[in-house]
């Protein structure tokens, strides 16, 4: 079978980078298109080398833009790809702009497309996350679910073809890199932590970050946690950080974006994850830390079990009081365990037709 996986955006190459082991050793082929949405080094190359995902076959290169156009650009440059390739499926993850062009692309070239993520709504249609699933899924001919409840929502979309339910590849990762981490991983001696005496936060998303009063009320709950806060900048903040001089004189301590193992490591050995990114919810209940979303919605609504996550919106109050919450009691383990490389190659070997045709022409 040969695979034309599109990624671009962080959060992927962590999915990739587990997944892409898993083709190798089923002998699958499998060629990486990073469309180039992430390219700053901090953002994209340490992920590369230290998750050792393969070098990328094609890069596409095509930076930051406006919606239409990064997804424009994205779709303009993967085409001839996708014509000359001739994969038997395009695999596509998660819900960036990189997603719903390689899912586009795919879909025009009548060629099958494979959906990693598949299922999650947040039914907030003002996130371009929230479009990019929708179309994704809706084109998609193999979906496949991290939990029940996300194969819940297909169906209920009337999509019951081709969904399986397969786990999720960025808490197996967490899990076997937990595993492989020294007692005292060098990164809490670096920023002077004790254990469970920090929190580590980070925040990036469109609804946060484009309005300055929303951000300024963030950093307002994390002051009022009162703990010290390691807080890795996405670009996107930079500037927010800049203009209301965050971190100069209080408890957040600010910094480049991290590698993975080292932001792995902070999850792991902290008091609370304060986040407005969906994998780090998912990361900090897998890592057994208690979670605070600087949102009003999740798609991940299992990590709310227990009292693991908490929704606390753009309220100060509310932000500090959930960060100074007691940790609870009873573990939970709604995205699995391990395996759902395994399944997806399984789920694919099954599904996929294999040898057909090739697109010859776009148009
Ligand atoms: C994207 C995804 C989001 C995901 C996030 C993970 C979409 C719509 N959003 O958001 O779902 O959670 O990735 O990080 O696809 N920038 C740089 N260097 C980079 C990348 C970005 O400076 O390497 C800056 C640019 O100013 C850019 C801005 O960050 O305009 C936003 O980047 P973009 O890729 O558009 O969206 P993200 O916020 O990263």
């Amino acid at each position: 079978m040969k695979i034309l996986s599109v990624v671009g955006a962080r959060p992927q190459f962590v999915k990739a980078a587990l997944l892409s082991r898993e083709f190798a050793a089923a002998g699958l082929d499998e060629r990486l298109v990073h469309t180039g949405q992430h390219y700053d080094v901090l953002m994209s190359d340490v992920f590369f080398s230290g998750l050792e995902l393969p070098e990328p076959r094609y890069h596409l290169g095509v930076g930051s833009a406006s919606h239409a156009v990064q997804t424009a650009e994205i779709m303009m440059r993967l085409e001839s790809i996708v014509i000359d390739e001739a994969p038997d499926c395009v695999l596509v993850y998660g819900d960036t702009n990189s997603t719903v062009a390689g899912a586009l692309v795919a879909a025009k070239l009548d060629v099958p497309l494979v959906h990693v993520e598949a299922g999650l709504r947040s039914f907030d249609r003002r996130m371009p996350e929230e479009i990019n699933r929708l179309v994704t899924d809706r084109l998609s001919q193999l979906l496949l679910a991290p939990a029940e409840s996300a194969a819940r929502q297909l169906r209920k979309e009337g999509m019951s073809d081709g969904v399986v339910v397969v786990g999720d590849l960025m808490v197996d990762l967490a899990l076997e890199a937990r595993a492989a981490l020294p007692p005292r991983p060098a990164v809490l001696d670096r920023f002077g932590l004790g254990e469970r005496a920090y929190a580590v936060a980070t925040i990036h998303r469109a609804g946060n970050t484009d309005d300055t009063i929303v951000f300024a009320r963030l950093i307002a709950g994390l002051h009022q946690a009162q703990i010290p806060i390691i807080f890795p900048v996405h670009p996107r903040t930079r500037r927010l950080i800049d203009l209301l001089c965050v971190g100069a004189t209080d408890n957040i301590v600010v910094c480049e974006p991290l590698s993975y193992h080292d932001m792995l490591a902070l999850q792991t050995h902290a008091a609370c994850v304060v986040t407005d990114s969906g994998g780090m919810q998912k990361e900090a209940i897998t890592l057994g830390t208690p979670c605070v979303t600087l949102r009003d919605t999740t798609e991940w609504t299992e990590t709310l079990e227990a009292g693991w996550n908490v929704l606390a919106g753009s309220d100060p109050e509310t932000i500090a009081a959930a960060v100074r919450r007691k940790r609870p009691q009873q573990r939970i383990a709604p995205y699995g365990s391990g395996g759902s490389a395994r399944r997806i190659v399984d789920a694919m070997l099954d599904a996929v037709p294999v040898g057909r045709e090739a697109v010859t022409c776009a148009s």
